[in-house]
């Protein structure tokens, strides 16, 4: 058993190295093909705090939790109030002394980092606005089934949470990643770099027919991710060009794969003929989410067993 991940914490994709995620993905792919899972959190309890919606995230999380013998305590936002009722400092430090583990769903990272300051068990990031790395853990077992780790990626939406995960774990995992982001949403300066110090090439901006010319991933989010919702019309606007239609299909490839992190919404970023389509694999991403959130829990704790 791999034991690089005993006790750690996964705030971001790039607290992972190439190492890390080829065993999580080797970990999943073996407890996906054999049906069975170990016990490493009998006798344990995770909690799983939502400062903001999920259906995929903390269903996924949930049943792995309880998979691998754990039990899971959902949080909710209007419960736990997060820096409001009491600081998030105190939050971790009060949930440090009943929990053997942390799954969060919060707004700001840095919220995220103050948690695990505070709480000695690991705490793992469940989405924040700044990354998604569960969700893309997933996306590259998803990739790795259905077209090979020399597939190249096309990103086309909102370069936010999951755009950023996506940038890192390209700079880890030395695959190409191409960005087709409307000006005025490309990701933050700080990522790009922090992407280059991971060993990226430039990581630039792609025309779409450029992009899609010899793609073999077509991968898209909500141009109107949780909180933005005021902004949906201009967001409507601005990334119109970008949806993933049966129009936009005919500039890539017929073997390329659309992907998308889900909840789509229909009609947006990607269009029902699309999403329900021949080319689409959404429906396997999301079921990878349990898959590799399970192999991640079982790094995390089992080589702490015994
Ligand atoms: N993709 C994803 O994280 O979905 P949820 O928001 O439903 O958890
Ligand atoms: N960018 C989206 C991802 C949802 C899984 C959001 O933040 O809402």
């Amino acid at each position: 058993m791999y034991s690089g991940l005993a006790g750690r914490d996964v705030l971001s994709i790039a607290d992972l190295t190439r190492e890390d995620i080829e065993a999580v993905l080797a970990c999943a792919a073996e407890q996906k093909l054999s049906g069975t899972s170990p016990r490493p959190l009998e006798g344990k309890s995770v909690g799983m705090i939502f400062q903001r919606p999920s259906n995929r995230t903390r269903v996924s999380f949930e049943v792995a939790i309880h998979q691998l013998g754990g039990h899971p305590i959902p949080l909710f936002s209007q419960e736990i109030q997060l820096g409001e009722r009491e600081s998030v400092a105190d939050i971790g430090r009060i949930l440090d002394r009943y929990l053997d583990g942390i799954v969060a769903r919060v707004y700001n990272q840095s919220d995220l980092e103050g948690m695990a300051a505070s709480a000695g068990a690991p705490v793992i990031n469940a989405m924040t606005d700044d990354e998604h790395p569960c969700q893309v853990l997933a996306d590259l077992l998803t990739i790795r089934e259905h077209a090979g780790d020399e597939a190249v990626v096309t990103y086309l939406g909102d370069g936010n949470n999951v755009c950023n995960s996506w940038i890192l774990a390209a700079a880890i995992m030395g695959f190409e990643l191409r960005l087709v982001i409307p000006e005025g949403y490309e990701p933050r300066h700080a990522v790009l770099k922090r992407a280059e110090a991971l060993g990226a090439t430039e990581t630039r901006m792609w025309p779409v027919n450029t992009a899609l010319a010899d793609t073999d991933i077509i991968y898209t989010d909500v141009w109107t991710s949780m909180g933005q919702e005021q902004e949906r019309e201009r967001r409507r606007r601005d990334f119109a060009e970008l949806q993933v239609n049966e129009e936009l299909l005919k500039l890539a490839p017929g073997s390329a794969r659309v992907m998308h992190c889900l909840p789509a919404h229909r009609g947006e970023e990607i269009t029902d003929e699309v999403i329900d389509g021949a080319q689409s694999i959404v429906f396997d991403q999301a079921e990878n989410r349990l898959h590799v959130q399970k192999a991640l829990l079982t790094l995390i704790y089992a080589p702490l067993v015994g």
